[in-house]
């Protein structure tokens, strides 16, 4: 009913980062609670949508999932216009995506209002056999960077729920 769908404040959120870093898997994770095992490309962008409680105040956060794929970058760009948080993806398994980090982080601060949040988040740490990039080393990053930092495994859903709610106490609080 209409109180039901009530909400404080909205929030809106950009997820970015290389393909196949885990994107999608962490958006429909925190949405819907489930996992996809394939890759299924973004193309262009999608969205999703979810309430969240803070501080006993209902906040919405209305998200955008982008592209990793190069071809797309010119698309994602127009996506950063009024977010207040960004989720900034790399996989702990391939230490190119981590490479990567510096040109997406230009990029976000460029098309960006200069008080977004950026949550750097290192996806896939179930895989710990196949471990490229250091936790140290995101962390290290993250702090170089003025970001907030977790691990997390959209395939266990470990640390999901706590990435995209610790994003939004950090605007809440701004
Ligand atoms: P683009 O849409 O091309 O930008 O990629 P994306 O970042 O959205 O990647 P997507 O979420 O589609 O995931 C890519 C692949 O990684 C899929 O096969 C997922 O199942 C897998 N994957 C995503 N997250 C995890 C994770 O936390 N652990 C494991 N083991 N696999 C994951
Ligand atoms: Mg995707």
């Amino acid at each position: 009913g209409p109180l039901g769908s009530a909400y404080a404040y909205l929030f809106k959120y950009i997820i970015i980062g290389d393909t196949g870093v885990g994107k999608s898997c962490l958006l429909l994770q925190f949405t819907d609670k489930r996992f996809q095992p394939v890759h299924d490309l973004t193309i262009g962008v999608e969205f999703g949508a979810r309430m969240i409680t803070i501080d006993g105040k209902q906040i919405k956060l209305q998200i955008w999932d982008t592209a990793g794929q190069e071809s797309f970058r010119s698309i994602t760009r127009s996506y950063y216009r009024g977010a207040a948080g960004a989720l900034l993806v790399y996989d702990i398994t391939r230490r190119d995506t981590f490479n990567h980090l510096t040109t997406w982080l230009e990029d976000a601060r460029q098309h960006s209002n200069s008080n977004m949040v950026i949550m750097l988040i290192g996806n896939k740490s179930d895989l710990e056999s196949r471990r490229e990039v250091k936790k140290e080393e995101g962390e290290a990053f993250a702090r170089e960077h003025g970001l907030i930092f977790m691990e997390t495994s959209a395939k266990t859903a470990s640390n999901v729920e706590e990435a995209f709610i610790n994003t939004a106490k950090e605007i809440y609080e701004k």
